[in-house]
């Protein structure tokens, strides 16, 4: 049976998976139509966590054509994109938080030939993307505060997500709207009809007792009942 698919994209965040079998989970997600797989790094420093590396994205490029984006929760994302790329990745999302050269480190990006976008916590408003949007494909409004998986979304970041997709349909249509955070078969219908149009969702993939099949298609038609059942 050919997995569920719509114009919202699922990226399964691989911070709640099991590790000691992540390759079959892996597998299992882009089996249920995952569209990319999403890795959270982490330093320590940016956020109060420490998570993943390039050597887990060596990995998964062997085991997965999906595309892997990584989500730069570090202080200095400029230090590590060269190494990243050699480990396979396709994307990369930074923060606006704390990089004074953010315009720089998305050249940069770009002059690796990988995807760029801006990521802005919680607490940033919508409009410090403005003039950074011509130069990004995607923006990821986060719904919690980083650092950790297992949050609860923040609703009060619905208004910015309508205010974001606004600038992007006025600015570069064709930019995309990740969230991040919180998103479950509940909270993704609120995100997507806020203008979210891609999906990071870690616990309720990977955190789910039912396993990742029935979860990825729990969220699949929550965000889009069009969707064949
Ligand atoms: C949090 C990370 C998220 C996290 C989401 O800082 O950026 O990608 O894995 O996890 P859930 O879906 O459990 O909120
Ligand atoms: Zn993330």
């Amino acid at each position: 049976m050919s997995p569920l698919k719509s114009i919202i994209k699922i990226a399964p965040s691989i911070l709640a998976a099991d590790f000691t079998r992540l390759g079959e989970q892996v597998l299992q997600a882009e089996q249920s139509g995952a569209d990319r797989v999403h890795v959270d790094v982490m330093d320590g420093h940016f956020v109060p966590n420490l998570a993943l590396s390039a050597v887990i994205v060596e990995s998964l490029r062997k085991v997965t054509p999906l595309p892997l984006e990584i989500h730069m929760m570090v202080t200095n994302p400029d230090l590590f994109l060269e190494e990243f790329c050699e480990a396979g990745s396709d994307s990369f999302l930074v923060h606006w938080e704390g990089n004074a050269n953010l315009h720089r480190t998305l050249q940069r990006i770009k002059a690796l030939a990988k995807g760029a976008g801006v990521a802005i916590n919680p607490a940033t408003p919508a409009v410090v993307l403005e003039e950074i949007l011509p130069d990004v494909d995607q923006v990821l409004v986060m719904t919690v505060n980083p650092g950790f998986g297992h949050q609860l979304f923040l609703r009060s970041t619905l208004s910015k997500i309508r205010r974001v997709r606004k600038m992007i349909e006025e600015i570069k249509p064709t930019c995309n709207l990740e969230v991040d955070g919180g998103i479950d078969a509940e909270t993704a219908p609120l995100a997507i009809a806020a203008g979210a149009n891609v999906l990071v969702a870690g616990t309720s993939i990977f955190g789910e007792g039912q396993g990742v099949a029935a979860a990825m298609k729990r969220l699949r038609i929550a965000a889009d009942p069009t969707v064949s059942r």
